[in-house]
């Protein structure tokens, strides 16, 4: 099985960004814990802070991967662009947030991406990804 996990704008600096809120692991070195915890599993890892970027990302692999793990960032709260290439691709996708959004400013309990999506994960921190991987198999 292939997975792609793809992340938006600004967890490049997971790690280094707001460390009580997002941890001080950097992806990085978790995806290298989740590629172990799942030998099974090809799973790609791309990361962009370009909406286009990721919206090509999608259409590239929307089409032959079995599942896609996505953090969209902000994005999240903003781009019906992003939403419409989830729809508009056959691979299912999950979202993910480190952060419980639910308990942040008012403007991220919006997320344009719920409804195109196939579950949403959030809130437990980086495992939040480990979930979402679990899901598919
Ligand atoms: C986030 C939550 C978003 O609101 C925020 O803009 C992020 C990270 C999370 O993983 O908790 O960049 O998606």
């Amino acid at each position: 099985m292939k997975l792609l996990v793809l992340n938006g704008p600004n967890l490049n600096l997971l790690g280094k960004r707001e460390p009580t809120v997002y941890g001080n692991v950097s992806f990085e070195a978790y995806f290298e814990e989740l590629k172990n915890k799942f030998p099974e599993i090809e799973l790609d890892y791309f990361q962009s802070n370009h909406e286009g970027a990721l919206i090509d990302k999608l259409h590239e692999v929307g089409f032959s991967y079995e599942g896609i793990v996505f953090n969209a960032g902000a994005y999240t709260h903003t781009s019906v662009a992003i939403a419409d290439a989830i729809k508009g691709i056959e691979t299912p996708v999950v979202e993910v947030h480190i952060s419980n959004v639910h308990q942040r400013e008012e403007f991220r309990h919006k997320s344009f991406l719920s409804p195109v999506c196939k579950g949403v994960i959030l809130g437990f921190g980086l495992k939040s990804y480990e979930l979402a991987i679990e899901s598919f198999s």
